[in-house]
This record gives C-alpha cells, sequence and structure tokens, in this order.
C-alpha cells in the first residue's frame, strides 16, 4: 500500500454530534483544523480533567479523482481518542475503539469518483469502560480527538495491507528471512508473484528474492519460503543499520502492488543472567516516556515525536525507552530505529482489568494484534508487554495475551509489567516496578522473594522512583539532590545484580495527569525533565555514564549559593561527572581533589560528592569552580559567581528549516541567565513571544519561566507556502535585547 496520500490537512471541526452532521450538512460554523489535533487547547496545569470528555464532529471533504474509480479507497487512521464512527456521504463504514492503535477502513462501497465525499466521524473521548485503559482510575490524561495522521491509500483489487518481514539470525550471523505478506484480494483466486528487493541505507541492493503462490479470495495471510540474505550488518545500540524492504506483488505479471518497509536485523536473548544484544550482554538503561506535551496532549507530530527519542539517547544517555502505557507514534519509533535505542512496548493499560466487560476483554487482545502488526518492524522494539499495567493476574485473558503475541511474532520474549508479588509467569520475562527505595538501604528487591519461583528467571525492574519521590525542576537543592542519588542507586544497584536484566525508571517527563495523581495540579512531576524537556538535575545521573572521549560531563547539582541549603551550607555537593577527578577552586584557593563517591559501586562514573567545611554564615560568599580531570589533565570545567544577577535571556532553537506542507513544530528554549550563563533557578521573569508569517505559538504567547526557564512550540500554518518566518522573544521588565529567530519554511 506505497500509494498513500497525507489527509491530515483541512478538517472541519466542531465540539457534540448530531445525526444532522452526517448528511448534507453546512458545515459553516465549524472550525478549519488540521491534525494532529486536541478536542481542547488546555493549560499548563490546573485544568479540569473532565474538560476533553464527549463527542465530537470531524468532517473531511475529500476529492478522489474519476481515475481511481475501479480501484480500492483505504483510510488510515493512525490514532483517534478514544472511539469514532466513521460516515462516508451519510452511510456509516465503521468504527474504532482505543485511542492508541491504528484503523484500516475500506471507504470504497461509499465513495463517489469525481466528486467530493464528505467524510465525517463521531470521535468521543469519553473515558469507556469498555475501552482499556478505563474502567477505574488512571494516572496520565488521553486527551481526544484525531491526533495522529490520517492517509488515504488508492489501490488495486489485489493489494498488500502489511508485511512483516519475519526473520532468524544463525549462531554464525546468516540471516534466514521468512516474510508474512498480510493480502487482500477482492477479485477470484489466482496465482500471484512477488519480487522482494532488500536495500541498504546507501540504497545498494543487497538482495532480490522472487516467489509465486496461490492466493485465495478474501484477506488472508500468506507465510513466503524461507531465504537466506548476506552481507548484513546488524542493528545494534552504537551502529543502528537499517535495510529498506520493496516488495512487489504482481498477478499475470503484471504489478498490482508495491509495499515498503524498513526494518533492521539483530540477535535478541533473554535470559535469566542478563540480556543479551547480538550476543553481547547488554544491562538496560532506560526511562518511561508517556507521548504527551503541554497544551496540546498527545497532538504533536512527526518532529517533536522525533526530538524526544534523540533526547532520550542524546540528551539524557539512556539505552532504553518503555512506551508506558501504550503503543506510541510511529515517528517515535522510527527514530528509535535510527538511532539504536530499545524500545519496550506494551497495550494500553493502567491497574486494571475488567473481569465482567467482555468487550474491554475483546478489545484488549484486538491491541496485541494490532500493536505487534503495526510495529513489528521496528528492530528497536525488544519485547512486547502484554499485561495491562499493574492489573491484578487474569491468568484466563494473559495467557491468551501471550499465546497471541507468540504466535504473531515467536522472536520476541513477552513481559508483562505487574506491582505484586507471586504474580503467575505467564510471560517470558517477569517485569516489575519495584518501588521498594524509599531513600533508605533497600534499593531493589531480590527477584525470588518478587517472582516466587525457585529459579532464576529473565527479570526486569519496569518502574522506581516516580510518586515515591515527586520532584519539581524548582524543588530545593536538597530534594534535587536526593532524587539524584535515588536514580543513582537503583541504577548502580542494578548493575550489579547479574539477575537483574535491567531497570527502566519512573520516568523521562514529568506529564499531565487526572486529579487522582500528581500534585494537585493536574502534574506528576516524576520525570528528570519537565513537561517542556527541560532537564532536572537527576538527567545527569544518566548523562554522565556516557564514555567522556565522547562528551565530558562536570553536572555540580548546586546552583552554589548560601543559605540555599538547611543551616546555611552550600555542602555537601553532589557532582555528576564522567571524570576521573574533581577538583575545587573558590576564589583562587583549591580546596583539594574529590573522587567518585564508593557509594555507587556499580556505576561506570559514580557521581562525586563534597563534604568539607565552607563559607560559615557570615564570611563574604565568593564564586568557585569544579574543575574536571582526566588522566591529570584538565578536561573542563562548571564555574559559578557570587554575586548573581539576571544578564540575559538565552534562547535556543531546535530547528530552523520547517515544513509547510504539514503541521510542522519546533522547540525553542528560553532560559534567563546569570554574567557567565548560568540557569537562574528563582526568577520569574516573564517573556512574550511573538510571530511573523506562517508560524504560531503553541499554547499561550505570554509566558513566566518556572525555575528560570521554559519552552514553547511554534507550528507552521501548513498552507504550502515556501518563504521564511520569524520567531520573535521578548523579556518582558528586563533590558535584556529581543531574540530573534528567522525560520525557512519549505
Ligand atoms: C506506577 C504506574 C505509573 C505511574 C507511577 C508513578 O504505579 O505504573 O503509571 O503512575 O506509578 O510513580
Amino acid at each position: 500500500m506505497d500509494d498513500k496520500q497525507l489527509i491530515s490537512l483541512n478538517w472541519k471541526f466542531k465540539e457534540g454530534f448530531e445525526e444532522s452532521y452526517i448528511i448534507n450538512s453546512n458545515y459553516g460554523d465549524f472550525e478549519s483544523i488540521h491534525l494532529p489535533h486536541n478536542v481542547k487547547t488546555i493549560p499548563y496545569n490546573y485544568f479540569s480533567d473532565c474538560d476533553m470528555l464527549g463527542e465530537y464532529t470531524y468532517v473531511k471533504e475529500l476529492k478522489i479523482g474519476q481515475e481511481a474509480e475501479g480501484k480500492r479507497i483505504i483510510l488510515e487512521f493512525e490514532g483517534v481518542m478514544t472511539y469514532f464512527d466513521l460516515y462516508v456521504n451519510g452511510n456509516k463504514v465503521g468504527s474504532h475503539k482505543g485511542g492508541y492503535t491504528k484503523a484500516l477502513m475500506d471507504i470504497t462501497k461509499e465513495v463517489k469518483f469525481g466528486q467530493v465525499n464528505t467524510v465525517v466521524m463521531m470521535v468521543d473521548t469519553n473515558e469507556r469502560e469498555d475501552i482499556p485503559p478505563f474502567g477505574k482510575v488512571i494516572d496520565y490524561m488521553t486527551y481526544g480527538g484525531i491526533y495522529r495522521d490520517v492517509h488515504m491509500h488508492t489501490v488495486n483489487n489485489l493489494y498488500i495491507e502489511n508485511v512483516l518481514y519475519k526473520y532468524e539470525v544463525s549462531e554464525d550471523n546468516k540471516i534466514i528471512a521468512s516474510p508474512e505478506l498480510i493480502i487482500h484480494n477482492h477479485g477470484k483466486a489466482c496465482r500471484g508473484a512477488v519480487e522482494i528487493e532488500v536495500k541498504d541505507s546507501e540504497d545498494k541492493v543487497v538482495s532480490t528474492h522472487k516467489c509465486d503462490f496461490a492466493i485465495e479470495e478474501g484477506k488472508d495471510t500468506y507465510k513466503l519460503e524461507s531465504y537466506e540474505l548476506s552481507d548484513i550488518n546488524l542493528w545494534d545500540l552504537e551502529t543502528p543499520f537499517l535495510y529498506t524492504v520493496k516488495i512487489i506483488l504482481s498477478k499475470n505479471e503484471e504489478i498490482t502492488d508495491i509495499h515498503t518497509v524498513r526494518t533492521g536485523f539483530r540477535k535478541i536473548a533473554a535470559t535469566a543472567h542478563g540480556f543479551y544484544l547480538n550476543d553481547r550482554k547488554v544491562k538496560i538503561v532506560g526511562l518511561n516516556r508517556h507521548q504527551s506535551f503541554p497544551y496540546v496532549g498527545y497532538a504533536m507530530g512527526n518532529r517533536a515525536q522525533r526530538k524526544d527519542a534523540d533526547i532520550l539517547k542524546d540528551e539524557i544517555g539512556l539505552n532504553t525507552v518503555r512506551t508506558s502505557h501504550y503503543p506510541q507514534s510511529v515517528h517515535f519509533l522510527d527514530r528509535c530505529d535510527e538511532i539504536g535505542l530499545l524500545v519496550f512496548e506494551e497495550i494500553p493499560g493502567w491497574q486494571y482489568v475488567s473481569k465482567e466487560n467482555q468487550e474491554f476483554r475483546r478489545v484488549v487482545l484486538e491491541d496485541v494484534k494490532s500493536m505487534i502488526l503495526t510495529d513489528f518492524n521496528h528492530p528497536s522494539i525488544f519485547t512486547w508487554g502484554v499485561r495491562l499495567n499493574e492489573s491484578l493476574d487474569d491468568d484466563e485473558l494473559y495467557t491468551k495475551t501471550n499465546d497471541l503475541a507468540r504466535e504473531l511474532d515467536s522472536s520476541r520474549p513477552t513481559s508483562g509489567v505487574r506491582c505484586v508479588e507471586n504474580s503467575n509467569l505467564l510471560e517470558d520475562i517477569y517485569t516489575m516496578n519495584d518501588f521498594i527505595h524509599w531513600g533508605d538501604e533497600e534499593v531493589l528487591r531480590d527477584q525470588r522473594e518478587i517472582t516466587g519461583l525457585p529459579y532464576k528467571v529473565p527479570y526486569m525492574v519496569t518502574e522506581y522512583g516516580g510518586h515515591i519521590y515527586p520532584t519539581k525542576k524548582f524543588d530545593n537543592e536538597h530534594r534535587l539532590i536526593e532524587h539524584c542519588k535515588r536514580h543513582a542507586r537503583v541504577q548502580s544497584q542494578m548493575m550489579l545484580r547479574d539477575d537483574i536484566m535491567g531497570a527502566i525508571g519512573w520516568c523521562a517527563f514529568d506529564y499531565n495527569t487526572h486529579r487522582d495523581f500528581g500534585s494537585g495540579d493536574k502534574i506528576c512531576y516524576h520525570g528528570v525533565m519537565d513537561m517542556f524537556r527541560i532537564p532536572k538535575f537527576a538527567a545527569h545521573v544518566y548523562g554522565s555514564q556516557v564514555d567522556p572521549a565522547k562528551k565530558i560531563v562536570i553536572e555540580p547539582a548546586t546552583y552554589f549559593s548560601r543559605g540555599e541549603k538547611n543551616r546555611g551550607m552550600v555542602m555537601p555537593i553532589l557532582i555528576m561527572t564522567n571524570c576521573d577527578y574533581i577538583e575545587l577552586v573558590i576564589g583562587d584557593e583549591v580546596r583539594g581533589q574529590f573522587f567518585p563517591s564508593g557509594n555507587y559501586a556499580g556505576l561506570k562514573h559514580a557521581p562525586v560528592i563534597i563534604d568539607i567545611p565552607h563559607g560559615d554564615w557570615g564570611d563574604r560568599w565568593r564564586g568557585g569552580e569544579f574543575v574536571g580531570y582526566i588522566d591529570g589533565k584538565r578536561v573542563g570545567s562548571k564555574e559559578y559567581v557570587a554575586d548573581t544577577y539576571v544578564a540575559d535571556l538565552k534562547a535556543v532553537i531546535d530547528d530552523r528549516e520547517l515544513l509547510n506542507t504539514e503541521v510542522d513544530t519546533t522547540r525553542v528554549t528560553c532560559t534567563f541567565v546569570d554574567q557567565i550563563g548560568n540557569l537562574i533557578p528563582y526568577y520569574n521573569g516573564i517573556i512574550q513571544v511573538e510571530t511573523e508569517g506562517d508560524l504560531e505559538v503553541i499554547g499561550p504567547k505570554t509566558i513566566s519561566v518556572i525555575g528560570g526557564s521554559i519552552a514553547f512550540w511554534v507550528k507552521t500554518k501548513a498552507n504550502l507556502q515556501e518563504g521564511s518566518a520569524k520567531i520573535m522573544v521578548k523579556s518582558l521588565n528586563t533590558e535584556i535585547e529581543d531574540k530573534v529567530f528567522h525560520i525557512k519554511l519549505i
């Protein structure tokens, strides 16, 4: 189904739904919108968690040319929260349950070729009891609307809906491919032929293969004969080699469809003694990611999704992400493939599984199927989570989810996240949210104590931290330091335990939540970054584990000021670094060399803790410098001044070229800094953002920084014009010069 057209632009939208909207309505009082779309723009915090619940109408006028007559028209919805009914030219075509899974709708029967067709959707954003993750409370907002892209496919009557490019890597690294094709045949049974071409990222053909087979009427899955591929470089964390697989389907020597997928080849093994990627033991170091953003919830497109993957891998320094608690955007997963970030993907759910509601249980199985069929070809995905997060045992249902997952994909282990002990192990990996670390001695529980099994099994920790120690970016230094220590302790302990495959912490980014959770303002401050993806100190626990040959990290968890901590002390100071040691210089006095703490033996680069008498209450305060040394050589430093004042507004933009052919976005991060460029954490500055040209600010245009910094996103108006646009950032109430960004629109 390569023949696809993005139809995310120029929709009509209205709150509420009436039968009369289905046929021949006048949509004059509807709002004109583009997708991705959230039914409401919400404040950053303190909104009502019922604000977005209800029924909404979306309309798209689709011109379908006469030349398409005789072909099939299929609409693909990547994500609509939570339920929709689809009508075309007044007639119902279908419906879909579940906001995180893809829906394919064949609308051919209702299409009028050579005319404008009216597509109407009733989108129900209610937290319906028949659709997981709902039924009880849940700790995250699910928002609502058509929040991912929509495509239109125009295909022949014999077409490929999907390809699962299955393969095995043998002992001696030979790749044996056994592709599976999901084919629709709206004609009579026939003989079909496929040609499969595999190309590397430089477009070099590395393999071609041909075969033919009998195709039945209707929809079916065809398991093609196995064949060997040679000259393949394996996908790995540092070298994420990817390949494009093109499948050309013909009947009577005439091509009827072409379908292209991208994949990578790697070996994975989850054992009781660890996780192996291409026969190399890899400790899973990860964080959980919710896919939400300020103001628009889930409705962020390609670029922001991809950027999150980059942030997780490059800025935070992880090798794994868990897509808590649902399948996430294809753009996010694509980027994980490209950069070598392992993914734990799971079905939608939160602590609750309905025993009575058979429809709920049916949707759970649908979700497993949809998740695996949609995301099968992503090499980054190493396990499928087939339990509703933290739900209690339900052997009947979870035997089915496991069986189904294994039937669809025998190459990946299943997981199922729980938070209780002695849960029946139906999965291949026992995955546990281990929140035992409350700041005391106990850091991670023993796997046998949790599993209740007399032998060791593949075991992974899928959450720690989170609500046990919520921490705001602008919290007191004491708390921020303890936040770092807790992440460091768990990671260190995990590294020392041979029987723990890895640990995925709660969580990467702060997120909007329901009234039942968080700090009362509808935010869970559980991230190592805030909702704008600005780091708290704890992010550097992960970042500092990077090889110093790649990047020198010297990140003291301090603002280096007298009186921020109890008893008027700046000490002790925790420094996250990958240097051999840190020298502290106060004024021109060297106060000593300080080495990584022995308390984090599992970490390659344990933090340095400096705890010396310094700065009595009443002394004149002086600035300081933390100098990093490797092999006796100075490699970097971090400096602080004593007399801090607001000197500048540092504004950093992620991208300077944006697409005007879709709603493209980029982020501007604004930080008030002192005279040497350090964040000023307690400055409540206000900034005003203006745009010129085809750009709009997402969310409010006048914003106060939070803990000295904030970010905002801008989006293109998607009116297809090339040209330039401008963003101006003004600091109100200061003399600081405006910051201006010129953006190229293409
Ligand atoms: C877990 C849950 C997460 C989140 C976390 C907060 O129990 O799985 O979704 O709520 O707690 O720490």
